[in-house]
């Protein structure tokens, strides 16, 4: 067993925590943007692969406190890195710092590469390369105030990165958000899902990969542990055939339509790298057109929020998604972000949800409306 952070956006933590808790992680505690918990390689491995709201799988080697440069560095050289690389291997660092004693997280990188760097060369004489694309170890360093966190980052490429995106219209939202409003909005593939402003298609595709159940890194080649001393490539296929074979077949309608032939087209080109464009019926259709299917399921719309238009013309906008809304989506579980509060006001249906997520830097609403 050993301790496991996982990293996630904010707003999507008890998300995050029941994924794991499905995955058979011990100990969950959701913390701030990440979910910590305990378990073995295996849960690593599948935490990579199958995890739909994860952007990093962090394996903390040493917590410590540092009041300035010297002990922190010192801190670093205790660390035995011959455990987790070679002196042939490549190294690459990411750094966040928050707080007095570190202010910029550049410098705070460089600072760990040296430490590690030089640990090499006082034993061998020769120092390890730095590779920021692929190395073979990436180390993660969280610094709050005088509180140091060192992990390795298992990962690799940010797991948001699902290898299926070929082509975006203005403002696709972050895939790890899509998969978390979806999971947040209690839809579980059992019944129709609509998008009726899919852009890109990240929410259709994301519901796609759900109901089937498709571990969501099915089109990825590589992850950080792969090149571990560690790695176990036979325990590694065996996991990856198991999440594999749990791949189903989904009876349900799901619709992506959007006004512009744009987004239908991106949507459908991104559908067909991801090999799913058999489950999906795209259209190019405004909102106030489209038909619902005959059984009613679940609705997640991404409207867009104009700063070009005028702010009344944004209203007006917002008040007539709320009317099409009543009129002909009645018994759907209907959810709206905006970053737009005041928009998002407009809709004017009753609210029986009020969650607030990060698209981007930009703060969100979150709501889901009453559809009686
Ligand atoms: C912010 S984008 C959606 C991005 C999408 N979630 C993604 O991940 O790529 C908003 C989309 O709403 C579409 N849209 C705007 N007004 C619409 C309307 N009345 N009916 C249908 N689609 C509309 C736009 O064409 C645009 O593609």
């Amino acid at each position: 067993m050993q301790s496991i952070i996982v990293k996630t956006l904010a707003g999507l933590e008890p998300v995050l925590a029941e994924e794991l808790r499905l995955l058979g992680a011990k100990g969950i505690r959701p913390l701030k943007r990440a979910v910590g918990c305990e378990g073995d390689m295996e849960l690593v491995y599948r935490a990579n692969y199958e995890l739909r709201t994860a952007l990093r799988v962090l394996l903390p080697i040493r917590s410590f406190s540092a009041y300035n440069e010297r002990s922190y560095y010192d801190a670093l050289r205790d660390i035995n890195w011959t455990k987790f690389m070679g002196v042939n291997d490549s190294l690459a660092v990411d750094a966040v710092t928050q707080g007095e004693v570190f202010r910029h997280s550049h410098y705070l990188g460089l600072l760990t590469k040296d430490a590690i760097v030089d640990q090499f060369r006082d034993r061998y004489n020769r120092r390890p390369n730095v590779n920021t694309i692929a190395p073979n170890l990436r180390v993660n360093v969280h610094v709050q105030g005088t509180h140091v966190d060192i992990s390795l980052d298992s990962s690799g490429d940010s797991l948001h990165k699902r290898n299926y995106r070929r082509d975006t219209v203005e403002a696709p939202l972050n895939e790890v958000l899509a998969a978390g409003m979806i999971l947040l909005s209690g839809w579980n593939g059992k019944g129709p899902f609509v998008d009726p402003m899919c852009g890109s298609g990240t929410l259709p595709i994301e519901a796609t990969l759900i109901a089937t159940q498709t571990p969501v890194q099915f089109k990825r080649e590589s992850f950080g542990f792969f090149k571990w001393p560690d790695f176990d490539a036979k325990r590694w296929n065996a996991l990856k055939s198991a999440a594999d074979a749990r791949i189903q077949p989904f009876e349900f309608p799901i619709l992506a339509s959007d006004k512009e032939s744009r987004a239908r087209n991106a949507t459908s080109l991104n559908l067909m790298s991801a090999g799913l464009e058999k489950w999906v019926r795209v259209e190019k259709m405004p909102f106030d057109k489209l038909e619902a299917p005959e059984v009613p399921g679940t609705l997640i719309m991404n409207p867009p929020y104009d700063e070009r238009l005028k702010v009344e013309d944004t209203l007006a906008f917002y008040k007539s998604i709320g009317d099409v809304l009543k009129k002909r989506w009645t018994g759907w579980n209907a959810w709206v972000i905006s970053s737009n509060r005041d928009a998002l006001k407009h809709v004017g249906l009753r609210t029986s949800k009020r969650l607030s997520l990060f698209n981007g830097a930009l703060e969100c609403g979150y709501h889901q409306f009453e559809m009686f």
